[in-house]
This record gives C-alpha cells, sequence and structure tokens, in this order.
C-alpha cells in the first residue's frame, strides 16, 4: 500500500509542499488551498502517535498511548488566520487518523474515515488547514475511538482572536478519566455495562494526571480553558462550590459573562471560564458534582484536582461586560426541516443499539450550502446523549420548546432524556461528507451516529 504522503517518508524531515501523487485529490485540493491570511504564518507541527509508559498516577507505569510521548499531547497554538500543517506519523499498531474537533476545515481535512483512508502503522498524512475561528478546541482520532481515546490519544488545540479578555494567566485543563486495573494497567474494554453507560473510569485525570495539586496566586483571575475529553463522563464542573465566570463555550465567547456555581461538560464540550480571586491560603477542591445520565453505575461528588492559593500577586485581570455579538440564525420558534432522532433498539448480541432514526449508522439527506438548517434533535431514550456535529457551529434554539438562558456557538449540545433540543446551522460552501454523533463514545461505535454530504 502507497502511503498517502510517500514523499514525506521518502525525505525524512524535509518540509514539503505538497502532498504526493498517491493523496486523493479532494485532499490536495483542500492542502493546496489552506493559505494564511496576510500578515499571518503557517505553523509547521509534527505529531506522532505511539506507545509510552505514562505515570497517570504518581509510581505507577501504565502502558498507554499518546502524541508525543505525552499524555494530553501537545497544546497546538495559533491565531485566526494561521494555517496549522500537521505531520502525522502512526507508530501503533494499528491504523489511525486524527479529527480535529470544532474545526471548520474542509471536509477533507476532517480526518474521520469517511473522508481519508485511515493511516496505517509507520505511514504519514499531512493536515493543513486555516484556523478560522477563536476558540477552546481539541484533537483526537476517529478510528477505534473507544480504544484509542482511553489510551491516551487527544490533545488541545487553542485559537486565539484579536479581541480577547487580557486576565492574570491562562491554564488549559483537559479533563478525563481512565479505568486501571488492579495492576495499573489500562482494564479490559467491553462488556455490558460499558456497552450501555459507556466507560467510565476511576482515576480521574487533568492533563494527564491523577487529581493534581494546581497552584494559582492569591489576588489573580486566571482564564482556563476546560475540555471534556473522557469517553463517556459527564463532568458538572465546580472550582471549590466558588461561582466563577462563564466567558465561552465550544465555539468561543458568549456575548457576555455568565456567572455560574457549576457547568456541565458532556463528553468533548468545553468551556472558557474566569475562576478567582481568591484568598492566600485557601484550598479548593475542582470537583464533578453528581449528574445522573440514568446509567446502570451511579456517580457521586468526585474530586478531579487541588487548588492551592499561594501568596497574592498583582492582578490587572480585566473582564469585560460585552465580549462579542452573536447574531441569532433563526428564531426560537423556527419550523424545523430535519428531525434526528437518538434512539437504541433492541440487538440479541448486546441487549441494545444505539440509533439514528432508527439505524446504526444512519445515512441522511444531503443538505445544501446557504440553506439554513433547522434540525429537531429528539431523544427517544432515557439516558442523556450529547450530540457532535462535525465542522459547523450551531446554536441551541431551545430545548423542550424553551430558549436556552445565553446564545452561543456550539458543536456539542447535550440531549436530556426525552427532550428535544432545536438547533440552527448555517453549512458554509464545504462540500463533502460530514457526519454527527453521539459523542459518548461507546454509543457512536454502536451506531448511534449519522453522515451526510454537504452539496455547493
Ligand atoms: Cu470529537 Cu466525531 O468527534
Ligand atoms: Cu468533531
Ligand atoms: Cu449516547
Amino acid at each position: 500500500m502507497e502511503s498517502n504522503l510517500e514523499h514525506h517518508g521518502a525525505h525524512h524531515g524535509s518540509v514539503s509542499h505538497e502532498p504526493s501523487a498517491g493523496a486523493d485529490e479532494a485532499h490536495r485540493q483542500a492542502y493546496a488551498a489552506a493559505q494564511p491570511d496576510p500578515g499571518r504564518r503557517v505553523i509547521p507541527v509534527e505529531l506522532e502517535a505511539r506507545a509510552i509508559d505514562w505515570e497517570f498516577v504518581p509510581g505507577t507505569k501504565t502502558r498507554a498511548w499518546g502524541y508525543n510521548g505525552q499524555i494530553p499531547g501537545p497544546t497546538l497554538e495559533g491565531h485566526v488566520g494561521d494555517v496549522l500543517e500537521i505531520r502525522f506519523t502512526n507508530r501503533l499498531p494499528q491504523p489511525t487518523n486524527i479529527h480535529w474537533h470544532g474545526l471548520r476545515v474542509p471536509a477533507a481535512m476532517d480526518g474521520t474515515e469517511m473522508v481519508q483512508r485511515s493511516v496505517a502503522p509507520n505511514e504519514s498524512f499531512l493536515y493543513r488547514f486555516r484556523l478560522p475561528d477563536a476558540g477552546t478546541f481539541w484533537y483526537h482520532p476517529h478510528a477505534n475511538e473507544t480504544v484509542q481515546l482511553e489510551m491516551g490519544l487527544y490533545g488541545p488545540l487553542i485559537v486565539r482572536g484579536a479581541d480577547e479578555p487580557q486576565l492574570d494567566a491562562e491554564r488549559v485543563l483537559v479533563l478525563d478519566d481512565v479505568r486501571l486495573d488492579n495492576t495499573g494497567q489500562i482494564a479490559r474494554f467491553g462488556g455490558i455495562v460499558e456497552h450501555h453507560d459507556g466507560r467510565e473510569g476511576d482515576t480521574r485525570l487533568v492533563n494527564g494526571k491523577a487529581e493534581p495539586v494546581l497552584k494559582v496566586a492569591a489576588g489573580q483571575v486566571e482564564r482556563w480553558r476546560v475540555i471534556n475529553s473522557s469517553s463517556a463522563r459527564y463532568i458538572r464542573l465546580s472550582v471549590g462550590g466558588k461561582p466563577f465566570r462563564l466567558l465561552g463555550t465550544d465555539g468561543g465567547l458568549l456575548e457576555a459573562p455568565v456567572t455560574l456555581n457549576d457547568v456541565l461538560l458532556a463528553t468533548a464540550d468545553r468551556v472558557d471560564i474566569a475562576v478567582g480571586p481568591f484568598a492566600e491560603g485557601e484550598a479548593l477542591s475542582l470537583d464533578a458534582l453528581q449528574y445522573l445520565r440514568t446509567t446502570i453505575r451511579k456517580r457521586k461528588d468526585e474530586r478531579f484536582a487541588t487548588l492551592r492559593v499561594g501568596p497574592p500577586r498583582p492582578s490587572a485581570a480585566r473582564i469585560p461586560e460585552r465580549l462579542r455579538s452573536i447574531p441569532p440564525l433563526a428564531p426560537a420558534n423556527a419550523a424545523p426541516n430535519r428531525t434526528v432522532k437518538l434512539g437504541v433498539k433492541f440487538s440479541l448480541r448486546r441487549m441494545v443499539d444505539f440509533v439514528i432514526n432508527r439505524e446504526r449508522h444512519h445515512h441522511d439527506k444531503p443538505v445544501k450550502a446557504g440553506e439554513l438548517q433547522v434540525w429537531d434533535v429528539i431523544n427517544t431514550t432515557l439516558m442523556d446523549h450529547p450530540f457532535h456535529l462535525h465542522g459547523f457551529f450551531f446554536q441551541v434554539l431551545s430545548v423542550n420548546g424553551e430558549p436556552p438562558p445565553w446564545r452561543s456557538w456550539e458543536d456539542v449540545v447535550n440531549v436530556p432524556p426525552r427532550a428535544t433540543v432545536r438547533i440552527a446551522w448555517l453549512p458554509d460552501d464545504r462540500p463533502g461528507s460530514w457526519m454527527y454523533h453521539c459523542h459518548i463514545l461507546e454509543h457512536h461505535a454502536s451506531g448511534m451516529m449519522g453522515h451526510f454530504e454537504v452539496v455547493s
């Protein structure tokens, strides 16, 4: 099998300018079209997926998989208008690929098995795309996800915009959990509970480490970019029970900050929050408060990290009243033009399969670029499902007929049991194959996904 980019394999370390003749036409076109805005730049990145020994728990080496030898993978960072050029090499014993979760890239760069051949072991693939929006995003494989993400393959991707609130410090917190067996290794996959609930582990991780201690300076206000990269866990995030300000969600800043005591991150969700100021000597627990999503195994309040407040430092943080404006795409009562039903179907083998419109891996109707989409996402089941749309942001118009508390751009929305979430989105002209799915990885694998074409 020739590599998609054999050119790269052949000339190690050299900077290439285009994919080889072996690459597929859509990929080659998208590659060539990705140019930085005037004054912006191309950011070259090398990513390699490989097996590593990682200490999730200090003192215990766990065989895991990581990008560039670390969990999470390196934080990729750029500015709106920059181009990321990622040369990815697969050193895993199985095929993989990389999906750029939340980024509005051309279909050919979406990194799914719909749009590219998976990257075989010891092969490389070149992703290249412009960063169109500021926000907190992440990257992860889109092949054998239930295993590959749990093993540690995921990383943050931060895009900065022109008008960001100026806080005293910023940190990226990737929250995950991992299920370790009694020898400290990642537990075997499978089983009915895991198929139903999705895989949850009892080792809760912040940036790849179990329940770390985080240090902050008294008097300061920090911007935290929080990513829920876990397979199935919902995280109702609390910062020691103290109020914080929500600044942004999946698709960047809100219109105005919202003060909250906790915020729910379904799987794959992101929030940007402003935390602090705290007083010297305080110790706060960064917790996931109990959230019952009708699983077989129930969870309580659980700690992700401890926050210790050190000596004070001066603060120059300034959070404007107004962050940006988000024009509404459609009125709350806009008539839906599509229904997406999240359901379960009896299965002899597995008890249930998770489906869309009664079908595993639903093949949905095409969508025309420029035509406003108003979709009713209806959960016919008794458990929550985080609905994720690839490549496009949507606005939530209503949940069971009620408008949401704020307007935002999202690529994941939780659909509670028996609920209808009405979303609106506008397909811009990025033709090709796209998909939506439940981001509980086991449900996605079971078939709770749909794919469709965007046509020009
Ligand atoms: Cu996080 Cu199909 O995506
Ligand atoms: Cu995605
Ligand atoms: Cu689901």
